[in-house]
């Protein structure tokens, strides 16, 4: 099969779709690898590493949609991008459809096989395409907040972990998902005090077996919030209800109730964050504001701050599944695969996505009855 990957041309999107350890591999299995001109360069990867690994280095855009069977992504494409796709392409990527229907209508007229990280499912409903980067948001909130905290940003002074005869900060995560739980891994390992809030009692249970002492978890409802929230140095924002928009869990008054200099990195802010004071999305130019005092963060794609370290973690995770597609024609590789077939968005002329048809009130078609 001939794969191509163009680069990524949304503003501040310096992640690309493979690297050269995956060139590597797609090749070793038979196929061929075309990358646009300096694809890989914001993730710190030259043309020269990816000739080596075997790719060939093609100069526009058009050219890599032409040749190739499959466009692997990491972003939805653009308007300039829409003409270049064709029938029977397989576009893999984060689609985001719901968000794009004019996107959504070039797929079905093209009749493109739209298949969309943000929807291959495994059998426990875990969204493996989703987790790495809810890994580096993670894991980034508590490297930011550790900033943030400092006087010269707007913080209150302190330092994440403190020293022997002072207090460290105390970190109040909202949601004990992935984001929730490697926020708290960082902030702990810092020694921060933490304590997590969830309304899902096994996933408190397991957590809490894991980090054992040293993590407090509590049930998550308004008054424990307001508890919490007044005391904390930093709260982190990391709730999730699948498919929908998060649910606004800290109110303005307990904002006003937190002291001046205390910190908020709302992770959720892509689906519409959680804090009512959170009310606009920031970038990573102009990443905070301060209201009631408070330093505010709420930039919705945070992992390309470190796009070296999110195009690896992203592609560890997709590459299996790229491998799958190449290797078997497309009707095997989903019938093989039931994770990799809840990914398939449109296919044919269709929307076959239960969710992604509701969510945008176009006509569902059983992808079964297509392939
Ligand atoms: N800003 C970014 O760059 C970025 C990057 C990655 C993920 N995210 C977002 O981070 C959020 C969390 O993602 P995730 O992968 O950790 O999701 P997840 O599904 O793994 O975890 C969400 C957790 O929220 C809990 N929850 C639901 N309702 C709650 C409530 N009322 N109170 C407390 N907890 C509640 C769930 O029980 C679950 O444990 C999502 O909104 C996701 O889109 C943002």
């Amino acid at each position: 099969m001939k794969i191509g990957i163009p680069g990524e041309i949304k503003a501040q999107e310096e992640r690309v779709a493979i690297t050269p350890a995956g060139v590597e591999t797609i090749k070793r299995e038979g196929h061929e690898v075309f990358i646009e001109n300096n694809a890989g360069l914001g993730s710190g990867f030259s043309n020269e590493v990816y000739e080596k690994a075997g790719a060939k280095i093609l100069g526009s855009p058009k050219e890599i949609f032409e040749i190739s069977d499959m466009i692997l992504k990491v972003k939805e494409p653009l308007e300039q991008e829409y003409n270049y796709l064709r029938e029977n392409q397989i576009l893999f990527t984060y689609l985001h459809l719901a968000a794009v229907p004019g996107l959504a209508r070039k797929l079905l007229e093209k009749k493109v096989t739209g298949i969309a990280y943000e929807t291959v499912q495994l059998p426990d409903s875990s969204l493996p395409l989703l987790t790495p980067m809810s890994e580096v948001a993670g894991r980034m909130s508590v490297q930011i907040a550790c900033r943030l905290l400092e006087k010269y940003l707007g913080g209150k002074g302190i330092l994440m972990g403190g020293v022997p005869g002072t207090l460290p900060a105390k970190v109040v995560i909202i949601g004990g998902g992935v984001v929730g739980a490697n926020a708290a891994k960082m902030a702990l390992g810092l020694r921060a005090n933490v304590t997590i809030l969830d309304i899902n009692l096994d996933r408190m249970r397991y957590l809490n077996d894991i980090y054992a002492e040293s993590l407090t978890t509590l049930y998550s409802n308004p008054y424990n919030i307001r508890q919490q929230v007044k005391s904390a140095d930093v709260v982190i924002g990391a709730v999730l209800l699948t498919g929908k928009k998060a649910p606004c869990l800290v109110t303005e008054d307990m904002v006003k109730e937190m002291t001046p200099g205390s910190v908020i990195v709302d992770v959720a802010i892509d689906q519409g964050g959680s804090i009512e004071t959170i009310d606009r999305v920031t970038t990573h130019e102009n990443p905070t504001y301060i209201k009631h005092g408070v330093v505010h963060y709420s930039v919705a794609n945070m992992p390309g701050a470190v796009p070296r370290t999110s195009t690896v973690a992203l592609t560890n995770a997709t590459l299996p599944y790229v491998v799958k597609l190449a290797n078997y024609d497309l009707k095997e590789a989903l019938e093989r695969n039931e994770d990799l077939k809840l990914g398939v968005n449109t296919y044919k002329g269709y929307i076959v996505h239960k969710g992604v048809s509701s969510s945008m009130d176009l006509p569902y078609e059983d992808i079964e009855k297509l392939l």
